[in-house]
């Protein structure tokens, strides 16, 4: 098997997975997955990343303790959306603690926005230095989902949102200085994570030129948006 079907094997088989067993995992993929992690793009190669990785369990209960008070307040906004559209992530649907909680391992993905200096300055003045700060960031999550696939594990991605992100850094011993958008929970899946879905290739790839024929009314993305959050 070439090295580009191994690739796509992994990049299809990831699957986020929301359930876990409390099985640890071996200290020797986790190395691999964090070694693949730093090994991530990064504007001006600033590498802002570092890692918390958090397997006490006391500290994982904390953290999704965070996660469940928030949806408490966030839950009666998603209610506002229609019910097709509405993401069941942020509903508080009663079920008390999130499943990474279980979780073996949870690897807290943090930065030192410092680091944005090595990019170009404009990158920063035009673009919005938190959204360069963020790309860089989601590459290095992205890398270590892909490592835990080739592992034999499951991941999980755990958006942080600014509202618990100082609690979170709080509970973590995290400097003020940092930013801590995502974690990554790693472990094996208590069940089978649903099959993937992703829209048709042809539907989404343009030649040369963006082909209108391709364009999608609003009514489509809603109902798309529907087809979703039924297969979830
Ligand atoms: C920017 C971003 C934020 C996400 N936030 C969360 C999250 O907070 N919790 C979660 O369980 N999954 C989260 N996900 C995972 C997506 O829900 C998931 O990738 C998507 O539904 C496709 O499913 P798949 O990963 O199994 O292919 C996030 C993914 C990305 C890229």
């Amino acid at each position: 098997m070439s090295d580009l079907d191994t690739f796509m094997r992994i990049v299809k088989k990831r699957r986020s997975t929301r359930s876990f067993k409390p099985d640890p995992i071996p200290e020797d993929a986790l190395r691999n997955i964090l070694d693949a992690g730093h090994w991530a793009m990064s504007g001006g190669n600033g590498q802002p990343w570092e890692f918390v990785v958090v397997k006490d369990g006391e500290t994982k209960r904390r953290i999704a303790a965070l996660q469940s008070a928030i949806r408490k307040w966030t839950g009666p906004l998603e209610l506002s959306r229609t019910p097709e559209v509405r993401h069941p992530g942020g509903l508080d649907r009663g079920e008390g603690l999130a499943p990474f909680a279980v979780a073996p391992v949870v690897i807290a993905v943090l930065g030192d926005p410092r680091t944005l200096i090595t990019s170009v300055v404009a990158a920063s003045i035009l673009t919005g230095e938190r959204e360069v700060f963020n790309h860089n960031m989601a590459n290095a999550a992205m890398v270590m989902h892909l490592a835990a696939t080739a592992a034999g594990l499951n991941s999980e991605w755990i958006s942080v949102s600014p509202v618990w992100e100082g609690s979170l850094k709080n509970i973590l011993g995290v400097p003020e200085l940092y930013r801590l958008p995502v974690m990554v929970a790693l472990g094996y899946a208590a069940k089978e994570p649903k099959p993937g879905f992703r829209r048709d290739l042809d539907d989404i790839v343009h030649n040369e030129k963006y082909d209108m024929s391709k364009f999608r009314s609003s009514e489509a993305v809603l109902s798309y948006i529907a087809e979703i959050h039924k297969k979830r």
